[in-house]
């Protein structure tokens, strides 16, 4: 017994206390256990990551997939056939809750038939302590469960999960740490996702993110141009600066720095051709971030301006901090410094006490801004969010109506936006294969907008010059010309 302690306490000894360093150590650990298996089991052993959620969750999976490829687990994307499922979950709305547990029941089942496989859930949904309750209680074949702060430990709790082969729970409330250097596995060669800062200060009232994600912080500047520089090495040349709110970026700094400040140290990065970013907040864009926007080479000609809703009203019930009038004059700035730029938008429908003139309020903004798209959501009533209890709860029957007249209202107005563009030439960058034709490539304009061209998948990754010949509502079909 004293031998066993005095051997733990040494091996514990060896283990770094800074990061990244422990997390490089763990990583090592768990290959020589995953090794062991795979000897044992003469096989290889495969991970299936699904995120659910946005671009911030997108980014942390390439983050968990990094990870888990240098301990030696092999991508499999079937997720029944895979040894390690991870699920990164998403909880801004009720029904992402709801799709997770229908899809755990389904693979509680398949785990029946595979005694080594593994299951780990993360991400927002985890930050909910009745979620993990009823994890706990209804869900026990669940391996691994942890939250927003700490993906950066993922080597470490798998380690904890091989070595005493139970259930392995850790979740922190908030932090303030920010662990940089560790590896991740872009899901593009050519283009990748930056965080340039974490959690959110708002409290905008119907949003659970700010308690999934806690408070802000931004990253250090010199740690995100020199994730940049080697990104561009790399081969990158299309940057995705991602932050819940991006245009308060630095404001906590140790020596504060603007978003525009930063987005002019990233245009000097030699390689990198283009920059977009998201989110941005209308109440904190400034003029400077305009004119930035409108001098660059480099930024696209792209702004997600989420309005939420066009009553001033329900703006402040929303907590949001700006007005209609605020809002539309800002469109105006944007649109008089940078004429080419592609407005897109997030709008709720049925935030409690919106009454048919507040509907109208919106639908007049989406008319005025004349948006290039627009993601329209049902309200969902997330506890623990000032909304939920707010009186006047709008009847489903009262929301679907207006969800149905404002898509309708959104999908002509984006079909015009699109069309206006039809027989232009414009430079894209080729991302893909067309999904459904193989002859077809798929290149995504400065804009945002996506074209399909005859081409090979030579061009993916490369910038082609091509001309937008028929409008197809919210896509082109075109074909490259030689300039
Ligand atoms: N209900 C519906 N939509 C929501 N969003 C955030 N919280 C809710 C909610 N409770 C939307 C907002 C936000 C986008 C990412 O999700 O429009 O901009
Ligand atoms: Fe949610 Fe508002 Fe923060 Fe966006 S700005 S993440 S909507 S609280």
């Amino acid at each position: 017994m004293e031998k066993k302690t005095l051997i733990t306490a040494e091996a514990e000894m060896q283990i770094p206390v800074t990061e990244p360093e422990r997390q490089y150590y763990f990583i090592e650990k768990a290959k020589e256990n995953l090794a062991k298996l795979m000897e044992q089991e003469k096989r290889s052993f495969t991970f299936c990551v699904t995120t659910f959620g946005c671009q911030m969750n997108a980014r942390d999976s390439e983050k968990l997939v990094g990870i888990l490829e240098q301990i030696g687990y092999v991508e499999e994307p079937d997720e029944e056939k895979a040894d390690f499922v991870i699920y990164n979950t998403c909880t801004v709305r009720e029904n992402a809750n709801q799709r997770v547990y229908g899809r755990l029941g389904q693979l509680g089942r398949i785990k029946k038939k595979n005694p080594h496989m593994m299951i780990a859930l993360c991400g927002c949904m985890m930050q909910e302590p009745e979620v993990v309750e009823k994890l706990k209680k209804s869900y026990r074949f669940v391996d691994l469960i942890f939250g927003t702060h700490n993906i950066y430990k993922f080597a470490e709790l798998i380690v904890s999960r091989m070595n005493s082969g139970k259930m392995v729970i850790d979740i922190w409330k908030d932090t303030d740490k920010i662990v940089e250097d560790l590896p991740s596995e872009r899901k593009y060669p050519f283009k990748s996702g930056v965080n340039i800062m974490f959690g959110c200060n708002n409290f905008c009232s119907y949003c659970i993110v700010p308690y999934v994600r806690g408070r802000e912080r931004s990253r250090d500047p010199k740690a995100i141009i020199r994730e940049i520089e080697r990104l561009a090495e790399d081969g990158v040349v299309e940057v995705m600066l991602l932050g819940q709110n991006v245009n308060s970026y630095g404001k906590t700094l140790e020596h504060p720095m603007s978003f525009a400040q930063l987005l002019q140290e990233i245009e000097k990065i030699d390689k990198i051709e283009r920059i977009r970013f998201m989110t941005s907040h209308p109440k904190d864009l400034s003029d400077e971030l305009i004119e930035v926007m409108a001098q660059s080479k480099k930024i696209c000609r792209h702004l997600h301006l989420p309005v939420q809703s066009g009553s001033t009203r329900i703006l402040e019930k929303m907590n949001r901090r700006y007005t209609k009038e605020h809002y539309l004059g800002l469109v105006e700035k944007i649109r008089t410094a940078i004429p080419d730029i592609s407005l897109t938008t997030d709008i709720i429908v049925g935030f409690p006490g919106e009454t048919e003139e507040d509907f109208q309020e919106t639908l007049d903004v989406v008319r005025k801004v004349e948006y290039d798209s627009a993601f329209t959501f049902i309200y969902s009533k997330r506890t623990g969010t000032p909304a939920a209890v707010m009186e006047g709860q709008i009847p489903d029957e009262v929301v679907k109506d207006r969800f149905g007249r404002l898509l309708e209202e959104v999908q002509t107005i984006s079909a015009r936006m699109c069309a206006k563009h039809e027989g232009t030439v414009q430079r894209v960058l080729v991302e893909s294969h067309n999904e459904h034709d193989e002859r077809l490539m798929t290149g995504r304009l400065s804009n945002n907008l996506l074209v399909h061209f005859p081409g090979d998948e030579s061009m993916i990754g490369k910038f082609a010059d091509v001309r937008l010949d028929e409008c197809k509502g919210f896509y082109y079909i075109g074909k490259i010309v030689e300039k």
